[in-house]
């Protein structure tokens, strides 16, 4: 008996059976690492579920193979608060590749201070490159500063070409003006100030769509810095490539062209939603005898189950107001695309939907944008932040209908 294994992985981060598509945007984020002097980095933004993190994880052994060290991880939301934290970060990732390298050539007293070193100091340890973090006079960005050359002075006699400094949810980096917390602005000052000197060290970062005008507001020089790569769904043919591939396999299920069709359709090339539907459809396909051949996909259930698994959540934490507003939004041809406070002020009245004058729909998106539905894109234009949003509200509240 065949081992019928889903092989379908919808969960943020989980690396899909094959990755489809993704090598412009492989070889725009490769080329980075041609210049002769660093002063272009990566920013890769996109929707929850277009495949972020895994584009991210699959850069990994391709920087590797030509030569340059990858560190980095996630930036949660405790990595964002201050200064010091970004640095206690930094230190923790270089560590990982500075700690079993000796460096006593580098860090020798010098001649005269007398007294040996001691076995600890001669690798860059985090507690090492803490220290030299704390040690360093002046403000936090020549501490961090200290570190990172010192970590690549390191790593540089390994014969390695450069650092990529790879890091993931990157909007949640924020500085805090009430507080006088400046890490995002404390990071770009760094990698632009090391790059300016020189060092070849790379900064990739990815995150939601309001990335990018976060970083410009905290440095305008970020505009020039940046590469910036938006990452959307999948093209058709890609979409099938990312069905298909993974059951190639004679034993596996059988997709008819008509249910390839249903799910590129259904998905709407969205990864996550790829793998979220194919995962349904392969557990209902293996138990037919035909393997699905002549099976037809079951839309209204995968639908329902993508309704309470992934959108009710999201729906749950709205005001009736907020609702109404995403109503009428939902309710726009543009829906998919890019909308206006115009355009929607003007179906709220075509729909006798009473109450949405221009400034009132503007803070109530600015609400709704906080709380991770709507994001304003750099024309000042806004667009659904979650993929499908429009369908699901559509099914849910009905209105004008
Ligand atoms: N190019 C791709 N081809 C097939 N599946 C993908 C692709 N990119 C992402 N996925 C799948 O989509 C889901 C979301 O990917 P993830 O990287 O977590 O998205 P993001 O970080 O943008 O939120 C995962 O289940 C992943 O396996
Ligand atoms: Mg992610």
């Amino acid at each position: 008996m065949p081992d019928y294994t889903n092989p379908f992985r919808p969960g943020a981060g989980h690396q899909p059976p094959y990755l489809a598509g993704r090598q412009s945007e492989r070889q725009q984020v490769l080329k980075l690492l041609e210049q002769d002097v660093v002063f272009e980095n990566a920013l890769i933004t996109g929707l929850r579920g277009v495949g972020k993190t895994v584009l991210l994880d699959s850069l990994k052994p391709s920087v590797a193979s030509e030569n340059w060290i990858w560190i980095g991880t996630d930036l949660n939301e405790s990595a964002s608060i201050s200064e010091d934290n970004i640095a206690t970060r930094l230190c923790t990732d270089l560590s990982i590749a500075t700690s079993t390298i000796v460096v006593s050539a580098l860090t020798k007293r010098p001649m005269g201070f007398g007294g040996e070193e001691t076995e600890e100091a001669n690798t860059l340890t985090y507690e090492r490159l803490k220290w030299i973090y704390d040690r360093t006079a002046g403000l936090p960005l020549d501490k961090l500063k200290a570190v990172i050359e010192a970590a690549w002075k390191a790593l540089s006699i390994t014969g390695a070409r450069g650092i990529v400094f790879a890091y993931d949810e990157a909007q949640n980096l924020t500085d805090h003006a009430a507080r006088e917390r400046f890490p995002l602005s404390l990071l770009l000052d760094t990698f632009q100030s090391l790059q300016r000197k020189g060092l070849p060290v790379l900064l990739v970062l990815t995150g939601l769509p309001t990335l990018f005008p976060k970083l410009v507001q905290a440095r305008t020089f970020s505009e020039r810095m940046f590469r910036s790569i938006f990452l959307s769904r999948l093209s058709p043919d890609e979409s099938r490539e990312a069905i298909l591939k993974p059951i190639e396999d004679t034993d596996s299920v059988r997709l008819s062209d008509q249910s390839v069709d249903t799910v590129i359709n259904l998905s709407n090339g969205y990864p996550y939603f790829i793998q979220f539907i194919c995962r349904e459809v392969y557990d209902a396909f293996t138990r037919r005898l035909d393997k699905g051949e002549r099976a037809s996909v079951p839309v209204a259930d995968i639908e329902r189950k993508l309704d309470t698994d992934f959108f009710a959540g999201r729906w749950a934490k709205t005001t009736d107001r907020q609702r109404d507003l995403l109503s009428v939004i939902a309710q726009l041809d543009s829906r998919d695309a890019e909308f206006t406070v115009q355009e929607i002020v003007e179906k709220a009245r075509e729909l006798a939907i009473r109450g949405f004058s221009s400034s009132h729909t503007n803070q109530m998106l600015a609400a709704l944008g906080s709380q991770g539905l709507v994001f304003k894109n750099r024309h000042g234009k806004y667009l659904f932040a979650v993929p499908l949003l429009a369908g699901y509200i559509r099914r849910q509240h009905p209105i004008g209908t």
